[in-house]
């Protein structure tokens, strides 16, 4: 059992699912079951984060590159996602979890769009603990559509030119509302961002690690988080300003 301090806990932590594919091929089985496996992997951290009291885990499910996969993995992951939601849901109430979402959730299919909208409904003033899942989510086109809704505004007289601060232009992200990731932990052992809250992550902790996604456990999170606390956070500052080198 790997030690952690309560009291110093990332706030939020997103992750960078990957590995599923590998994990199947691994054991000789269709890379569906190893998104089945994932799904069963993305249960049990968030009951850990809920047990922890990590406040927002962040969870890249599919990137709006995955729309390129063949149509049946397609179809496999978003039905994943809505047996998901059905299975939860419960669990979500009990656990005072509040369900958001990020990404064009609009490109999904109705029924699964339905399903979402009733589940952030019901879980709306759930507190305790908010999961985002980052669907049919690309970062860049986030910022994109900051950028148009800026410039509609500005246009329009709404918003000054001036007083687009950091700040901001926050809140025209699809993140608005939710602070910045402390830890973004990526599994199977591949080394980047994959179009992945490139503005929310200027400074976050990053957490890269070989385990598959489908393999990773409680011990797994509980030695990201370790390691996070381990680090000293100095937003560009030097060590000295922060009271210690
Ligand atoms: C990356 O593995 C994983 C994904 C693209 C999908 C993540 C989805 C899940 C974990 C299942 C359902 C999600 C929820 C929220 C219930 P990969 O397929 O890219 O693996 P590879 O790189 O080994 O091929």
């Amino acid at each position: 059992m790997t030690k952690i301090d309560p009291q110093n806990l990332p706030h939020h932590i997103a992750i960078i699912m990957d590995g599923n594919g590998r994990w199947a091929e691994r054991h000789a089985l269709g890379r569906i079951s190893g998104h089945r496996k994932g799904a069963d992997a993305v249960r049990e951290t968030v009951k850990t984060c809920r047990e922890l009291g990590v406040k927002y885990l962040t969870l890249y499910a599919f990137s709006s590159e995955n729309w390129q996969r063949p149509r049946e993995e397609v179809s496999a992951l978003m039905s994943l996602l809505g047996v998901y939601l059905e299975r939860e849901l419960s669990t979500m109430m009990e656990k005072d979890i509040r369900l958001i979402t990020i990404g064009e959730i609009e490109r999904l299919n109705p029924t699964l769009q339905e399903k979402l909208m009733e589940a952030k409904r019901l879980t709306a003033a759930n507190r305790s603990m908010t999961l985002i899942i980052a669907l049919s989510y690309g970062s860049r086109d986030e910022i994109i559509k900051a950028v148009r809704r800026i410039v509609g505004e500005v246009k329009e007289g709404k918003l000054k030119e001036q007083d687009i601060t950091r700040e901001v232009f926050s809140s025209y992200l699809d993140t608005a509302a939710i602070p910045d990731p402390d830890l973004l932990i990526r599994t199977s052992g591949e080394y980047r961002l994959s179009n992945f809250l490139l503005w929310q992550l200027a400074y976050t902790e990053f957490y890269f690690m070989d385990v598959l996604w489908p393999d990773f456990s409680r011990d797994d999170l509980e030695g990201a988080i370790a390691d996070y606390q381990k680090r000293q956070r100095r937003f560009g500052l030097a060590g000295s300003q922060l009271g210690k080198d």
